[in-house]
């Protein structure tokens, strides 16, 4: 199968992260004789310094004709300590994703056994959790319109809004999801608040009957960031608007023990973006200390989702679980202190794939 991909390393820690991904993408295309080609492609802070712009055009039409896109991190100190710059490097992400219609991301949280104990949970809480969150994507208050300020600078207004086609569509995936796995679909609103919740809780009690083996739960987000950290075993698919979805992904994120493990999927119209769900993290940018996991099993989750190739999928995924369990592992996650570097890491991964 030929598989072309575009590589968006972006800022930060994204193009150590990416290049490792990238070469285990490669490595595994080897293996199972797949064509794989890449073309790279600017985005983020660099894009702006490069070309003022942090989603180029250029970027865009590569993009819209990849298989699929591997995309690092975006974000630089230098803008968000600046709240009037006018250009941000987030505006290259929030465009493509709204470019290429990519209204669902899905975040699964999974743990590993060995690395249970870094969680800031206790481990009776934590062994066995395994959940996915469908994080609508290209609506609410991120993209709503009015947004800005007043004249004179002393007002400044978001608008959140949702149509009936948007909420549909997303928790058709939140239903389908649930359905493939352990039949619970949470979602999570403030349905006791805010008008747009209140039309995606009527809108999913209307689908419910079409999807009569999934149980559907209805849950306020405040309560919901409560019993993520309480009882996060009693999630399988939680489904829920972009802004909750980000806070509560973050959330769910540490209880996996690093916020570099976790990868994602985001689909929709055009082609699919996979991404870690953690930012471009400047502090460890070049040291080549970050940890390259979510990247890989990013690239895990391109095989699965863009490529429908999950034997190729589950072969990163063991490999990194072996990584994991052999401790050969970034600092992050290392019982020690010292750990190995993201090249090392990507490496010892790499070998696992050649010598399966
Ligand atoms: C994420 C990020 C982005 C978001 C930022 C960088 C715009 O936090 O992917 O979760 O808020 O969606
Ligand atoms: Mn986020």
């Amino acid at each position: 199968m030929n598989l072309n991909i575009a590589i968006l390393s972006g800022d930060g820690i994204g193009p150590e992260i990416i290049r490792e991904a990238l070469k285990i993408s490669q490595v595994v295309a080897a293996k199972f004789k797949h064509q794989l080609t890449y073309k790279q492609a600017l985005t983020g802070a660099v894009a702006i310094e490069a070309v003022g712009d942090p989603y180029p055009e250029e970027t865009h039409s590569i993009c819209m004709v990849s298989d699929a896109v591997l995309f690092g991190a975006i974000g630089d100190p230098k803008y968000d300590n600046d709240p009037r710059a006018h250009i941000r490097p987030e505006q290259g992400l929030l465009s493509m994703r709204k470019k290429l219609g990519l209204y669902a991301n899905i975040r699964p949280l999974t743990t590993f056994k060995s690395l249970i104990h870094k969680s800031p949970l206790r481990t009776e809480l934590l062994d066995g959790a395994d959940f996915v969150c469908i994080r609508e994507l290209t609506g609410g208050i991120y993209f709503g319109q009015p947004q800005g300020r007043s004249e004179d600078g002393n007002i400044a207004y978001d608008t959140c809004v949702y149509k009936r086609s948007e909420i549909v569509r997303i928790l058709k995936l939140g239903f389908q999801f649930a359905g493939k796995r352990r039949k619970k679909l949470t979602v999570v609103d403030k349905a006791n608040v805010l008008a747009t919740s209140r039309l995606w809780r009527q809108i999913a009690q209307e689908m419910e009957p079409n999807y009569p083996d999934v149980k559907v739960e209805y849950l306020l987000v405040d309560n919901a960031a409560m019993r993520l950290i309480q009882w996060p075993k009693d999630f399988d698919v939680m489904v829920t608007e972009n802004m909750f979805g980000d806070i509560l992904t973050d959330e769910a994120s540490v209880i996996s023990g690093s916020m570099g493990l976790l990868p994602s999927a985001s689909v929709g119209v055009h082609t699919s973006v996979f991404e870690p769900i953690h930012g471009s993290y400047p502090q460890a940018a070049g040291k080549n200390i970050a940890n390259p996991i979510a990247a890989i099993l990013s690239a895990a989750m391109m095989f699965e989702y863009a490529f429908k190739l999950t034997e190729e999928a589950d072969l990163i995924k063991e490999a990194v679980e072996a990584s994991i369990i052999k401790e050969f592992v970034t600092a992050d996650i290392s019982q020690g202190d010292q750990g190995q570097t993201t090249s090392e890491v990507g490496d010892w991964i790499t070998s696992y794939i050649k010598n399966k």
